[in-house]
């Protein structure tokens, strides 16, 4: 037929001839139709497993990121645990060429930091972001480590950003819409003094490790995609201490705070159940946590 599409992240280029039966095309940019995908309750079990094996990581990590160990050795130990042990594939491996198994995102780093000789100080913050695929079912989850003593302002950070995400996580039930979801963790972030990176977002995630929808973490309340259940979506906001705007490292990956200024962010995947939520992603602490507060009602 005489229309075809190339896709480009959220818009499609359309090129549709200059005149009926014109051999000549131009090109014109149209919004794209988000394609969410719906999971099964046997889909929504793989995401189950997923999930779990990817916060199993970041639990096994946890007591090794300490003051002298590098990035590239905690990439190391995490592709051995999940290829060997828990047999699972390191979704970033090779992704879009992407050359390691995890990312590792230090200080001022806002995301999609490459695991190398960089050893880790005390004081510094840093950010593991781990993706398996098990059964073709991605789980993603990513958290802060606070390594030895940090500052008050590192900490404060960290902290900040961990409940704006569970802000963000409370907003999700059918009925809602993203845009609820991101006004909420915006609004938190702001009133406390920080940004919200705009360039970088949450996704849909399934058999493909990005699915629509882009779940923002700004926004406004009432607008967006409403929310379904059997939808399965990542959570994770990038706040900044200073200035929102990011600038792109010439390794085409690590992602920066232009001014300089700490960064951080947690990352949960969830599913939207008939009445709210479930956190796929948990830790071993969420879920002790969580059993505590059932137990106590
Ligand atoms: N895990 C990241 C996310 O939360 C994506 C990393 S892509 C990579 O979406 F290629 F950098 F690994
Ligand atoms: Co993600
Ligand atoms: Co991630």
């Amino acid at each position: 037929m005489w229309i075809w599409l190339r896709k480009n992240a959220a818009l499609y280029t359309i090129f549709v001839p200059l005149k009926q039966c014109d051999r000549r095309f131009e090109p014109v940019l149209m919004a794209r139709q988000a394609q969410v995908t719906v999971k099964t309750p046997a889909e929504q079990q793989a995401m189950r497993a997923a999930g779990r094996l990817a916060a199993d990581v970041l639990d096994m990590i946890a007591p090794r990121v300490l003051p002298g160990v590098s990035t590239g050795e905690l990439d190391r130990i995490c592709h051995d645990f999940m290829v060997d042990v828990q047999k699972v594939i390191p979704a970033p491996l090779n992704y879009k060429g992407f050359p390691k198994s995890i990312c590792t995102s230090i200080n001022h780093v806002v995301c999609h930091g490459i695991p190398g000789d960089r050893q880790l100080r005390a004081g510094d913050i840093v950010n593991l972001d781990i993706t398996v695929i098990k059964d073709g079912f991605h789980g993603d989850t990513s958290r802060m480590f606070l390594v030895g003593d940090c500052s008050v302002q590192a900490r404060r950070l960290c902290s900040i950003g961990f409940e704006a995400m569970w802000i963000g996580i409370r907003q999700v039930a059918p009925g809602h819409r993203l845009g609820d979801l991101g006004h909420a963790i915006q609004q938190y972030v702001e009133s406390n003094g920080y940004s919200v990176v705009r360039e970088y977002c949450g996704h849909g995630i399934g058999r493909e490790f990005h699915e629509d929808p882009q779940v923002l973490h700004y926004g406004e309340p009432g607008t967006g995609l409403e929310i379904a259940p059997g939808m399965t979506f990542t959570v994770e906001p990038m706040i900044n201490a200073g200035k929102r705007q990011v600038r792109l490292l010439g390794d085409g990956w690590t992602v920066v705070t232009k001014d300089h200024s700490l960064s951080a962010q947690w990352e949960h995947t969830l599913l939207v159940t008939a009445d709210g939520f479930e956190v796929l992603t948990l830790g071993s602490a969420e879920r002790a946590r969580l059993s505590d507060a059932l137990r106590s009602h």
